[in-house]
């Protein structure tokens, strides 16, 4: 599977299996892990068979086996947000091109639990084997967040696309991408984790749009 299938593939999952990561799969994360933070400038680290990550409700309630995560922080810095976006995004892919399942989390993890000294905790990611592939989001339109001038080439049309798809906070998808040409411009409405999601997103978009064909402005 490539990363570009991945993201049709992706859905929140919530419960896990029992089962341990594979120590290749770790290895290959960690090695993801480690490229995205030497090219974002993010410190995100993988925590594997702990279970404190996420609320005990959460525990009680809502997940199974949650043991594995991605702790999302960096340097304390204006576009860290985005970047933790940009970079989580391109880690929570990856794995689900090793078989994995994902699970973003802004608001209920346990802060102190994940917290390290010195730099910045903005959320977590769970990672894990699910116990089934989760569902396609409801989602809003190409024509609700998206306008090109003129008639939309299909790499346009297919980034769209493939950022309908990206995980957001509470599933909001307040985002706008106009095109003109090879420029494409986004803006994401102003909201606690708009910025995560702004990273989320774009990285679906280019990922689906191909890099090559296309500039942001
Ligand atoms: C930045 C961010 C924060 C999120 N925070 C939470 C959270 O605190 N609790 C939760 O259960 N889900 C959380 N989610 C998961 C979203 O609800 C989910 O991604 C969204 O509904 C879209 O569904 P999908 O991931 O299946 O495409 C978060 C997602 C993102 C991107």
């Amino acid at each position: 599977m490539t990363i570009k299938e991945a993201i049709y593939f992706r859905h929140t999952v919530r419960k896990y299996l029992d089962k341990p990561l594979g120590p290749s799969v770790v290895e290959n994360l960690n090695k993801r892990i480690q490229e995205a933070n030497e090219k974002y400038g993010v410190q995100i680290k993988l925590v594997t068979n702990d279970n404190g990550a996420i609320w005990s409700m959460m525990r009680m309630f809502v997940a199974k086996n949650v043991k594995n995560y991605l702790v999302l922080a960096g340097p304390d810095r204006p576009d860290l947000e985005t970047d933790l976006g940009f970079a989580g995004a391109d880690i929570a892919l990856y794995a689900q091109t090793l078989g994995l399942n994902s699970w973003w989390i802004g608001e209920t993890y346990r802060g102190r639990h994940v917290r390290q000294d010195g730099i910045v905790t903005k959320g977590v990611i769970i990672v894990g084997y699910g116990m089934e592939q989760g569902k396609p989001h409801k989602s809003k339109t190409i024509e609700a967040v998206s306008q090109y001038d003129g008639d939309a080439p299909e790499w346009f049309t297919e980034g769209v696309i493939a950022a309908l798809c990206a995980p957001t906070a509470m599933n909001r998808q307040n985002f706008m991408i106009t095109g003109k040409s090879r420029a494409v411009h986004i803006e994401y409405a102003e909201s606690r984790w708009s910025r995560i999601d702004l990273g989320i997103v774009k990285y679906h978009f280019e990922m689906g749009a191909g890099k090559e064909n296309f500039n942001w402005i």
